[in-house]
């Protein structure tokens, strides 16, 4: 699930990517022959504007009169008052009757109209553009029956909406920055991530290392128990997963329940194994496990509550257990929980000194336990777990360990949650 979340973030990366540089051609493309406007005007002595982009203005520079016509010529002036260059210009003048275009110079012309009503000029090179601010002049000799003064004046151009372009593009070039931002800041947090996931796996190894060879240690003193701890570890963990706790804590009650025990070691062979009655000194040898596995792991401080596990799981919630009689909600809670599962564990297998009991006189015994050994809570999880069946995927799950090898070997897949997040 987290691995689909990181894809789907970088696909929504190449997707505002795509995005924005589709935007960016089409913006360009769209732009490269966009704008057809057509300005009207009656020209004055005073010129006219013929949009709030084009200015015309008109000047007689000669007039002649041979017989009955006359010959005038007029300069135009077109100026570009707008940003942004103009191109494919014309200029379409009306023709009052008995008026006639003689020359030009600087656009070529052609009668325009059924009746040659109107004429057109247009620059003689092709497509010569009107720079923004910038004018053009072309001059016409007119021939006509009376005088004749340009009137009526039609100016067609093309214009690249440069602003419009500009701005469209800062803007795309704004957003690509933004989203180069974001998507480097998202690869270096996902390399960061990556190589703390690395770490946390190391941490891992490194932790199940120690305890395969600690765990080894505590089995090869105690034979009739292998596989105990590895078991109580599962029976915990599940009660903790049953009790919601956070997968962070789930981890740690199972590497408590894993050397719950540890003080084993301390005990004297002889004593541990022996099969029949046990002195008082013997016994308190034996109970001493708790204190010695709470010295013991006291250098596990980075493992949290493991040490406490070891020293308080075999007291008893009414406070007659041992090593300090602590009592209630005052011995740790992984303790307890491990002090549940250890029970369970302790009658559902084969000891040295008896058989296991059966189901019901397991369940029967849990029960009686409740709130006097037991923390009442925990008794009702314990029991959910025989009576559906959890405690004996637990056991098919560590048989193999118990038959085949003395040692096991706990792996990162045994330990729950370690994949789960981080
Ligand atoms: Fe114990």
């Amino acid at each position: 699930m987290k691995r689909n979340k990181t894809f789907n973030t970088f696909l929504m990366f190449i997707a505002v990517f795509m995005t924005l540089t589709t935007a960016y051609f089409v913006n360009k493309i769209a732009l490269r022959n966009n704008v057809s406007s057509k300005y009207q005007a009656e020209l004055n002595l005073y010129g006219a504007r013929l949009s709030d982009k084009v200015f015309a203005t008109v000047k007689k520079t000669e007039e002649a009169k041979r017989g009955n016509m006359y010959s005038t010529e007029y300069k135009f002036t077109i100026s570009n008052i707008d940003s942004g260059d103009i191109s494919n210009w014309k200029v379409f003048l009306a023709m009052p009757e008995g008026v006639k275009v003689e020359n030009t110079s600087d656009v070529e012309f052609y009668n325009f109209g059924n009746d040659s009503s109107a004429v057109a000029f247009t620059p003689i090179y092709y497509n010569l553009s009107i720079a923004s601010k910038g004018s053009i002049d072309f001059n016409v000799l007119f021939s006509s029956d009376k005088p004749y003064y340009p009137g009526n004046i039609d100016f067609v151009g093309y214009q690249l909406l440069y602003n419009y372009y500009t701005h469209i593009n800062r803007t795309i070039g704004i957003l690509f920055l933004l989203w180069m931002i974001a998507f480097v800041g998202f690869l270096v947090t996902k390399m960061n991530l990556r190589s703390y996931e690395e770490k946390q796996k190391n941490d891992v190894k490194l932790v199940l290392q120690s305890m395969n060879t600690f765990i080894n240690f505590i089995d090869a003193k105690d034979p009739y128990t292998r596989g105990h701890s590895r078991r109580v570890a599962m029976y915990a963990a599940e009660i903790a997963k049953r009790k919601n706790l956070s997968e962070e804590e789930i981890q740690n009650i199972y590497y408590a329940g894993l050397l719950h025990d540890a003080g084993k070691i301390s005990v004297p062979d002889a004593v541990l194994n022996k099969p029949g009655k046990l002195t008082d000194e013997e016994r308190k040898l034996i109970q001493n496990h708790t204190v010695a596995g709470g010295k013991m792991l006291k250098q596990m401080s980075s493992l949290k509550g493991v040490r406490e596990t070891a020293l308080y799981h075999h007291e008893r919630y009414d406070g007659k257990g041992y090593p300090e009689g602590l009592k209630g909600d005052a011995i740790p809670l992984y303790a307890r929980i491990v002090g549940v599962a250890d029970s369970y564990d302790a009658m559902s297998s084969n000891r040295v000194y008896r058989r296991h009991l059966n189901k019901d006189d397991i369940i029967e015994e849990i029960q009686r336990g409740t709130g006097t050994q037991f923390d009442p809570e925990l008794v009702k999880y314990m029991v959910d777990m025989i009576n559906d069946g959890y405690v004996n995927v637990v056991k098919m799950e560590t048989a193999d360990d118990d038959d085949q090898s003395n040692d096991f070997n706990i792996t990162e897949n045994d330990v729950p949650g370690v994949y789960m997040g981080y």
